[in-house]
């Protein structure tokens, strides 16, 4: 290459200096996450809890990543039950035990922070809890899989391996991809597949991963809206996204919760 850059693949090998935007950015985006939780309630509408994400977005002085991304409109995406991702903010009010994702994306100097989680209206289901439980879980095996030498596979494999073992499934419509000074870029980060297959994972790699996993089948469709993805038979979906930089050792997490509100509160 002639730019100075350096990508494997085309994916793009940072240097150790990036961390600390990547680091600066996805704090912000997990902060705002975690100040959403006390709005999370029945009687909130998604429109409410995106106002205040784009307000928090300006008053840090940053600039929300998804406000004019392909003509979408909000400064999040919030996903509520059978909603896999895309769900759009609007007059939709949270009714007890209702289960939904909150995906905020800032840029902070140039850098994108990415980061999604579950937060719960009032109390869930029984079945509402374990796939939140197991979507989680699903998520940081795949981020214990992410080390110099091993492959994008083997974080799929991780992820699939386990949310099947749990009867549920893994969505294939959507993935999680690079990101650092753009919002998406190669490569796309499956959360299904085989050991040893796919790109070799580098230290210097930024990029999300970000499982959608359904209690019942994986099929998805998108609404008229061209936006909102829904599971095809109705099940409940779940999401959780970390923005993560590869190390000599492991995975750097970019959007670590600084109040450790990662994991909703369930009562
Ligand atoms: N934040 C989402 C992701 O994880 C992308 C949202 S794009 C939007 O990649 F336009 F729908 F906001
Ligand atoms: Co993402
Ligand atoms: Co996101």
């Amino acid at each position: 290459m002639n730019d100075g850059t350096t990508t494997r693949e085309g994916i793009r090998i940072h240097q150790p200096a990036d961390f600390a935007g990547m680091h600066k950015a996805g704090k912000l985006a997990a902060r705002i996450l975690d100040d959403v939780g006390a709005l999370v309630q029945p009687g909130t509408t998604t429109g409410e809890v995106d106002d205040f994400i784009r307000q928090s977005v300006e008053a840090a002085g940053a600039t929300s990543a998804t406000i004019g991304y392909r003509g979408y409109q909000h400064a999040s995406c919030i996903s509520v039950n059978h909603v896999v991702c895309h769900g759009i903010p609007g007059d939709k009010l949270l009714k007890d035990g209702d289960i939904l994702n909150v995906d905020v994306t800032v840029i902070v100097d140039g850098w994108y922070g990415d980061s999604s989680r579950m937060y719960v209206a009032g109390k869930p289901s029984v079945k509402a809890r374990r796939l939140i439980q197991v979507t989680h879980d699903a998520l940081m095996k795949g981020i214990e899989a992410v080390r110099p030498g091993a492959t994008f596979g083997d974080i799929g494999w991780a992820i699939q391996e386990y949310a099947e073992t749990q009867r549920m499934s893994v969505v294939r419509d959507f993935c999680g991809h690079g990101l650092g000074r753009v919002f998406h870029a190669p490569p796309n980060v499956l959360h299904f597949g085989r050991p040893g297959k796919g790109p070799m994972i580098e230290e210097g790699m930024f990029f999300t991963i970000e499982p959608m996993i359904n209690l019942g089948r994986p099929e998805t469709k998108v609404l008229a809206d061209d936006w909102t993805a829904v599971t095809r038979d109705k099940s409940l979906s779940a999401q959780f996204e970390h923005s993560i930089g590869v190390t000599a050792s492991g995975a750097d997490i970019f959007t670590l919760s600084p109040g450790g509100k990662f994991f909703p509160d369930i009562d």
